[in-house]
């Protein structure tokens, strides 16, 4: 009986001990038990690039935009405060991986060579890679592209597949999009390939350009984490989850992309 005793507070004690080891600068979430830690206790720490439309962009001095409030939906869910770092997009994968950020939302592709550097969530939206050009242009399918200048934004999927498919010697390298867009604009280039939802506001906010009616690559979006953190992609892709059961994943998409 004692010896029963014994084991019981033994197996008692194993537990509580565990537990504080496993609560050290962690939080506990709602979607799912296992603890997870951030760079900063309490704190989920988001690298973006914030010129992005509608995912990510200034309003005054805020962040605002499609994975902003996604990221802080997620946050919220997790009891932990989000905060946002505005970098390069080139810079994104890097914090990301060497533990300065926990994750990159920044409208970002899946793409096999990212995954080297880091895990990437669950999907949370469908990206097309588009041609802007100025109305009248001779280029009227991805396939004229070819001998052309074309502006990309550094790193993206754009860059990349363009460099594969027309030459690196065609292609136009720019920190952000927009200033690849006034590039085209002052006719130093003659096509800019990006993501659809930028093209449409960048074309929006600019006479004279239009998207053409091909899609070039169509990908997935999702947030990136760092690879030893599993705890946290398990508890993001949980929260995940429960904003797109519930509709508040659809309803901030609603609100910056409206129906067409
Ligand atoms: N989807 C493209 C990529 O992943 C472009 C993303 C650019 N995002 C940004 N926030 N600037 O490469």
């Amino acid at each position: 009986m004692k010896k029963r005793i014994m084991a019981i507070m033994l197996a008692a004690l194993c537990a509580l001990s565990l537990c504080a080891c496993g609560g050290k600068d962690s939080g506990s979430t709602a979607s799912s038990d296992a603890a997870f830690t951030t760079v900063t206790d309490g704190v989920l720490t988001m690298a973006t690039n914030a010129y992005f439309p509608p995912y990510e962009y200034y309003e005054g001095s805020e962040i605002v935009g499609i994975d902003a409030e996604i990221a802080k939906a997620v946050a919220d869910k997790l009891g932990l405060t989000l905060k946002i770092e505005d970098m390069e997009f080139d810079s994104i994968i890097t914090a990301v991986s060497t533990g300065k950020a926990d994750m990159g939302l920044a409208g970002m592709t899946v793409t096999e060579e990212r995954k080297q550097n880091v895990n990437f969530s669950d999907t949370y939206a469908t990206g097309v890679q588009v041609v802007i050009v100025p109305e009248g242009s001779d280029i009227k399918t991805v396939d004229d592209l070819q001998g052309k200048k074309i502006g990309v934004q550094l790193s993206t999927t754009g860059d990349i597949y363009c460099c594969d498919d027309f030459g690196t010697e065609n292609v136009e390298e720019y920190n952000k999009g927009n200033d690849a867009v006034m590039a085209l604009i002052s006719g130093k280039i003659d096509a800019v390939v990006i993501d659809n939802e930028p093209a449409k506001s960048y074309v929006a906010a600019n006479e004279g350009l239009v998207i053409l009616d091909t899609e070039y690559v169509t990908e997935e979006y999702a947030a990136a984490l760092n690879k030893e953190n599993t705890a946290l992609l398990d508890a993001i892709n949980g929260a995940l989850k429960e904003l797109k059961e519930d509709g508040t994943l659809d309803s901030i998409i609603a609100k910056y992309i409206p129906a067409e």
